[in-house]
């Protein structure tokens, strides 16, 4: 057992309390290889800006966890290396049970997300309550959701959104002990959010009444990406086939990181930026063979992209 406070990182607590009083959101990106993983670094200090490493299931599949945890810890000593001690929180995106919840508090992670929406209330309830006594002992965050998310959330397909119901959340978060609570107000995990001719919305009137009743409480958003049209064109410019890829507009997004929102969950524009550079070295270099020729390129855009989504997003760039 290692506690992530060793590992110098910190669990979200105190940047949700500052984040709701900010009117700000810290970025919650994931991460799976070393570059990832570098231009979520670089761009943080460069902005200075608090941030949420997430892992998910995929990634530890992918990457292996504790090959991971050790980059995250990388991550933390790049920081400083690079001149600034920002906060930085390990946290595990979409825990399906209690012992993968047990299993990375173990590990060093600094907060854990039990994903139970899927389940009856009363099963997610006792779910959620179990990993909050547990990761509460050693001072870890819990992330817990109500209502479902339409697409794919790792194994579980919804075919439509099951909007978070606004008279459930003081329920849950009383009776659970959560630390923040993941919603489901439109948006959705991947490429393609919404249909063409469908109005690219998020539900506001839900997120405020869910205020209304748990005044101060820290909100979480998932499938947040916004799917840049330019980064669209690119990639289907290099010989891509991306179609009808539609995101949430990131002027909503900036709306919603004013209010009780407080974490802003993005994985896919990370994709895409990475895929439209790494396309365009293949196209215009059909020479080259090393991979650090298509894969720094990839990092230097997914760090502009991260910088451009702190700045002009989320607005957590100087809130270290
Ligand atoms: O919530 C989903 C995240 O984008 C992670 O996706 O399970 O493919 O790693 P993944
Ligand atoms: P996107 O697919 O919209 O980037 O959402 C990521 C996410 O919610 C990770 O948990
Ligand atoms: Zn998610």
């Amino acid at each position: 057992m290692v506690s992530y406070k060793e590992l110098g990182l910190v669990n979200s607590r105190e940047l949700f309390k500052k984040a709701i009083n900010g009117g700000y959101a810290i970025p919650a990106f994931n991460f799976n290889n070393m570059e990832q993983m570098q231009a979520i670094i670089q761009a943080c200090v460069e902005t200075k800006s608090p941030v949420i490493l997430q892992v998910s299931s995929g990634a530890r599949k992918y990457a292996n966890q504790t090959i991971l945890r050790y980059m995250a810890q990388g991550g933390v000593e790049y920081a400083k290396e690079l001149g600034c001690n920002i906060p930085i929180v390990l946290h595990l995106d979409h825990g399906d049970s209690f012992e993968l919840c047990k299993s990375c508090i173990e590990y060093g992670f600094s907060s854990v997300m039990i994903d139970g929406s899927s389940k009856p209330y009363d099963e997610n309830v006792e779910l959620t309550r179990k990993v909050v006594e547990y990761a509460h002992k050693y001072d870890v965050t819990v992330e817990g959701e109500l209502g479902v998310l339409a697409g794919v959330e790792d194994d579980v397909k919804a075919e439509s959104h099951t909007y978070t119901r606004p008279e459930e959340v003081e329920d849950f978060v009383s009776k659970t002990g959560v630390d923040s609570l993941a919603i489901s107000i439109g948006t959705s995990h991947g490429a393609y959010k919404f249909k063409p001719g469908q109005k690219p919305e998020i539900r506001l009137d839900i997120l405020h009444e869910i205020e209304k009743r748990i005044p101060g409480f820290p909100i979480v958003l998932h499938g947040s990406s916004s799917v840049p049209q330019d980064i669209v064109a690119e990639i289907n410019h290099y010989g891509g086939h991306l179609k009808d890829s539609i995101g949430i507009p990131e002027d909503q997004l900036r709306e919603a990181a004013k209010s009780a929102v407080c974490k802003i969950n993005i994985d896919s524009d990370g994709r895409l930026a990475m895929t439209a550079a790494i396309r365009k070295v293949m196209v215009e270099h059909p020479e080259e063979f090393d991979p650090r020729k298509y894969l720094g390129p990839a990092r230097d855009k997914l760090k502009q992209l991260y910088i451009h989504k702190i700045n002009n997003v989320l607005g957590s760039n100087d809130k270290m």
